[in-house]
């Protein structure tokens, strides 16, 4: 597949892993009757972001020839991957406070895209 087509889905993940967050981290504080949509399109919205960020990394690496010994910066953005999965579970079991819980998503978003662009290992 074309590379750009990779760039393209990685972006798209990164929105939909945003959005599916956000809806999970509101469910806390939504009226009862939108807690269930909420943690179902939260749900639905991380898992396509979490695959699609994983597909399109790996897809990237192949078109460009990136080795996984090489390249140093796909690590810790394998970490963060894993990191927000692990995010997944804290939320549901409302173990983050919100404000927290948005900290460390921006954190973790900033750090693996700062990787992505720059490079620096
Ligand atoms: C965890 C969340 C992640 C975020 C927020 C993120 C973000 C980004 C961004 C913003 C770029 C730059 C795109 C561009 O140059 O146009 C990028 C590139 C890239 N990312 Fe990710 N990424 C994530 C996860 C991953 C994972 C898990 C992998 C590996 C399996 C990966 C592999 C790559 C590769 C290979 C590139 C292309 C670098 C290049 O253009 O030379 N990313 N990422």
């Amino acid at each position: 597949m074309n590379i750009l087509i990779y760039t393209w889905i990685h972006i798209i993940s990164i929105v939909l892993l945003v959005i599916g967050f956000s809806s999970l981290i509101n469910a806390k504080s939504a009226k009862e009757e939108c807690v269930a949509g909420l943690r179902k399109m939260g749900a639905i919205f991380q898992g396509i972001g979490l695959l699609g960020l994983l597909v399109s990394g790996f897809g990237m690496m192949a078109r460009l020839n990136l080795k996984m010994a090489e390249s140093g910066w796909v690590h810790p953005k394998l970490l963060i991957w894993l990191l927000l999965g692990v995010g997944i579970v804290a939320l549901k079991r409302g173990w983050l406070p919100s404000k927290v819980a948005y900290a460390i998503l921006t954190l973790l978003i900033a750090i693996a895209a700062y990787l992505g662009i720059f490079k620096p290992f």
